[in-house]
């Protein structure tokens, strides 16, 4: 808790400088760059709301890791990544005198959930670090959560870190956001129904690779037969009407020997 108080007296009195915003995927890795100059960097701290994170510099396995000269990327992005960061850049300059950096970032995280009618939507935003949930609607923001009054309709719960959507509906597909005491947005969830195909097997409304060739083969066949029969139509209408202009020709050519015949009759 001291540490925590400590982190955040550190926020405050660093909220003078520029802060840069950063912005990555769920799963995604981001970078946080520190302009490459090159510098013999001696350490790299990045603090975060929560904790001090450690910068792994070489043979690295974790999700925090220096890239480059001095920037430091993050991989495997969570939710709960989403916030503020400062890092500190401990470098030798040119009178070999230790000097430090201090840069700081807001950290934006994007998120896609697909959610089945009726089922609970659990949104896994309540971070420490957010202030209000809201929802797109046709008039604007909606606000569904805020820190302090809780959920704001009774279709909603909000249990540890997770706000739950109760039997959810097509009008709750759309845009949630996650917004900090400074009204800056920490987490963007774009959240769409998900439906039963035509083999009743479960699918997101977007589309699936799959799914496409799929529905292309259920429609190929009917398709197919229609333009066979129109072809078919088509040669049958153009034959009619050559059997009938032959006919007709047939026709005139017999009378124009007839009167002729005639004609030849009575001379
Ligand atoms: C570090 O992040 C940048 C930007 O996302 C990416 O291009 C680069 O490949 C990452 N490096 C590693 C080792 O993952
Ligand atoms: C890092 O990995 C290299 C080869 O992958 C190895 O030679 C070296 O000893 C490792 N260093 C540390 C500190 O583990
Ligand atoms: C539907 O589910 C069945 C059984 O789980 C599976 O064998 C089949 O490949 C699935 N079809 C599609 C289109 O996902």
């Amino acid at each position: 808790m001291i540490l925590l108080l400590l982190l955040l007296l550190c926020f405050i009195s660093y909220s003078g400088s520029s802060t840069e915003p950063v912005s990555g995927i769920k799963g995604g890795t981001v970078s946080l760059s520190c302009g490459s100059e090159d510098r013999e960097i001696v350490h790299i701290s990045l603090i975060s709301v929560l904790e001090i994170l450690p910068v792994c510099v070489k043979n690295c396995s974790g999700r925090v890791f220096k890239e480059g000269s001095c920037d430091v990327n993050i991989t495997d992005l969570r939710l709960s990544d989403a916030g503020k960061y400062i890092l500190h850049v401990y470098y030798n300059n040119d009178q070999t005198e230790l000097e430090r950096q201090i840069l700081k970032y807001h950290l934006h995280i994007h998120d896609e959930i697909s959610v089945q009618k009726g089922e609970d939507l659990e949104l896994d935003v309540l971070l420490i670090n957010a202030d209000k949930v809201e929802r797109s609607s046709s008039s604007g923001w909606t606000e569904l959560w805020t820190r302090g009054h809780g959920v704001s309709s009774d279709r909603l719960t909000d249990r540890d870190e997770t706000l739950i959507i109760h039997e959810f509906t097509v009008d709750d597909t759309g845009t949630y956001r996650v917004l900090d005491s400074d009204n800056e947005v920490l987490i963007t969830v774009t959240v769409t129904e998900s439906i039963l195909d035509w083999k009743g097997n479960l699918s997101d409304t977007d589309e699936d690779d799959t799914d496409d060739t799929e529905h292309r083969h259920y429609w190929m066949l009917p398709v197919g037969l229609t333009v066979v029969l129109l072809v078919l139509l088509v040669l049958l209408v153009l034959a009619a009407v050559v059997i009938y202009r032959r006919r007709h020709r047939d026709y005139l050519k017999g009378e124009s020997f007839s009167s002729v015949r005639v004609s030849t009759g009575t001379s």
